[in-house]
């Protein structure tokens, strides 16, 4: 979603507001915006497009002061223009804000009849003109914003500086994340740590309905019944290095290949070698004790999701619903006392799934939670936190967030196995056999890079593309689909390959590839068999299997990519690579901007 800075400094401010921007440009790049403060006059450079837009404008008319705010966006409401670029600005203050004000409309109308003229078509600007109409009616910063946040219905997470008061900003947060760093002589709000790392590595996270002044001095923080509060000082461990692109092309080149290190670091955390057991944190429920596990989650982390069902089904016998978190609530769905929810997200933070979290808290649902940023807000809610060790992931494609949450989701339903009797002790040193095994078998699936680049020249003048897969695989399928769509623009469906001849096989033509995902295994010939009813109608395919798997059914393929042998249980890990390769060189032929596609953003928080 949006990425927002501000800093209260000593030093100018405006090149590292600029690279404040930088590091958070994955969360939206539809225009980009900074606003400092100078001589009594709020100095307001934005430009619409990509952050080097603004670089560019901030070159040609600097923004002089020691104090501002940034922003950078992905639009909700209004078109991504100049014109809807934060900060938002009236006579008196500018601001940045992430989320949406769900009440705006009739703010709005309520503003106009007063005489406030827009300039924007955001929900944000009416926040701006109500803390603008205080602060002229003669209020202090801190009161003007404290009779405005109770009238905004929605999420947010803002920024607000005021023309007369240079020495501080105002921060608040209902529903975005919002983080304070503390520095020498200076002070600064970020969306999150990553943000602030070359700034600062001591960061409060503020709570929900927290609002903030920061002045050089420090932070001085209220809840939302405007009570004073302190809120923990931590050494944020976010890295300047880490969001390094290094001799890669891409950021989501990197992370594929990160992947067979981040998948080890996080098993690490889960499996216990020596004595071939998992190992989860400290857990203050009786997981014997669970009889139903809901899982809840968005996009690939719903894919990683979907994998798990099978997984706690077959060794945990424990039933699972699954749920996208957009629709989860809005069913109404039965929750039984003694059960499970289980969250899934990179960023912790994914509005929709958040929601669904709070939900099952109050329905009294035990939360677990499988996060890559240990320090997000459902990381902070969960009773049970499941970190992935994955690292920043910056492409905006999932790539290593997904593996290592299939690592941490595997060990979790070998774990419930054991605890519920499911597994006896030779079994689970059996799967953390093969756990262990999947770092080194992704690096043999990412030997196979050249080729794959090579097979992209192949599907990258495709109009639409089929991903077919069964069992744990059928959610590669879909993943697989998902990859290729968002990054190179190509229609794609995934599908159960059985479900095909059910309606999805009157699409196959020569012009359709359909890409195979067969490992061998107790499912090989049947996904063999659904091969050849495409084959059969002059389809091309592209079968991903392991050499036994190729040898028996590579013949007559457009293409073959191959895997290596790997058992079932670690085979969506694996599989997990030719499907990102793929869809990452497919775009690299077609020169789509793969790290930064269009219409998406990094961190969806709104719903
Ligand atoms: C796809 C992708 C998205 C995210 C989804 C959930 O490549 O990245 O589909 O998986 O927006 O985000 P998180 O996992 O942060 O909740």
């Amino acid at each position: 979603m949006c990425g927002i800075i501000g800093i209260v400094g000593t030093q100018p401010v405006a090149d590292r507001l600029v690279d404040g921007l930088r590091r958070m440009e994955y969360r939206g790049y539809d225009s980009a915006g900074i606003c400092t403060l100078h001589d009594g006059q709020l100095v307001r450079r934005r430009a619409q497009g990509k952050l080097a837009n603004l670089v560019t404008e901030v070159a040609a008319n600097p923004a002089s002061g020691t104090s501002g705010i940034a922003h950078t966006r992905w639009a909700t409401h209004g078109a991504p223009t100049q014109n809807n670029a934060h900060p938002h600005a009236t006579g008196e203050v500018a601001l940045v804000h992430n989320g949406i004000i769900e009440n705006f409309r009739s703010l709005r109308q309520e503003l106009e009849a007063r005489g406030r003229v827009f300039e924007s078509e955001t929900d944000t600007e009416v926040v701006a003109h109500l803390v603008s109409e205080q602060v002229e009616a003669g209020k202090s910063p801190q009161d003007a914003v404290k009779a405005v946040l109770p009238q905004l219905r929605g999420a947010f997470a803002l920024a607000i500086a005021f023309r007369q008061h240079p020495d501080l900003l105002i921060g608040a947060r209902l529903g975005s994340p919002l983080v304070v760093g503390y520095g020498e002589g200076e002070t600064f709000l970020g969306s999150d740590a990553l943000a602030l790392a070359p700034l600062t590595q001591k960061i409060s996270y503020l709570e929900e309905g927290d609002w903030v002044v920061i002045t050089r001095d420090g932070a001085t923080i209220y809840d939302a019944d405007n009570q004073l509060v302190e809120r923990e000082i931590t050494i944020s461990g976010a890295s300047a290095v880490a969001i390094e692109k290094g001799n890669y092309r891409h950021f989501m080149q990197k992370e594929i290949f990160e992947q067979p290190t981040v998948v080890a670091q996080t098993l690490s955390s889960y499996v216990r070698p020596l004595e071939q057991k998992v190992a989860l944190p400290q857990i203050d429920f009786d997981i014997s004790a669970i009889n139903r596990v809901t899982i809840v989650a968005c996009g690939t982390s719903y894919y990683a999701g979907m994998v798990a069902k099978y997984w706690f089904e077959q060794f945990a016998r424990v039933p699972v619903d699954i749920d996208f978190a957009s629709e989860f609530r809005y069913r109404e769905p039965v929750l039984e006392k003694g059960g499970l929810a289980l969250f899934i997200s990179q960023s912790g933070e994914t509005a929709d799934t958040l929601a669904a979290l709070r939900h099952c808290k109050a329905e009294g649902q035990t939360i677990a939670v499988v996060v890559n940023v240990p320090t997000s807000s459902m990381a902070r809610e969960a009773d049970l936190l499941l970190p992935t060790h994955a690292g920043p992931e910056i492409g905006v494609a999932s790539t290593k967030a997904f593996t290592c949450q299939l690592a941490v989701l595997a060990a979790l339903a070998a774990h419930f196995a054991a605890r519920k009797g499911r597994i006896d002790a030779a079994e689970e040193a059996e799967i953390v056999r093969y756990l262990l095994e999947a770092p080194a078998c992704l690096n043999g699936a990412l030997q196979h890079d050249d080729e794959i680049a090579a097979m992209a020249h192949l599907i990258a003048p495709a109009r639409d593309v089929l991903y077919l897969g069964r069992g744990p695989d059928f959610p590669l399928a879909l993943e697989g689909a998902l990859k290729l769509k968002e990054i190179s623009y190509i229609h794609a469906e995934g599908y159960a390959a059985g479900e095909m001849k059910h309606g999805p096989i009157a699409l196959i033509d020569e012009a359709v590839p359909v890409i195979v995902l067969a490992p061998s295994g107790p499912l090989f010939e049947k996904t063999v068999s659904n091969m050849q009813e495409v084959r059969a109608r002059g389809g091309q395919i592209v079968l991903i299997s392991d050499a036994q798997g190729l040898e028996e059914a590579g013949e007559g393929c457009m293409a073959t990519i191959e895997m290596p042998k790997v058992h079932p249980l670690i085979a969506p890990l694996v599989y997990a690579v030719p499907v990102q390769l793929l869809a990452y060189h497919t775009a690299c032929v077609k020169g789509t901007d793969v790290d930064q596609p269009r219409n998406l953003a990094k961190s969806v928080t709104v719903e």
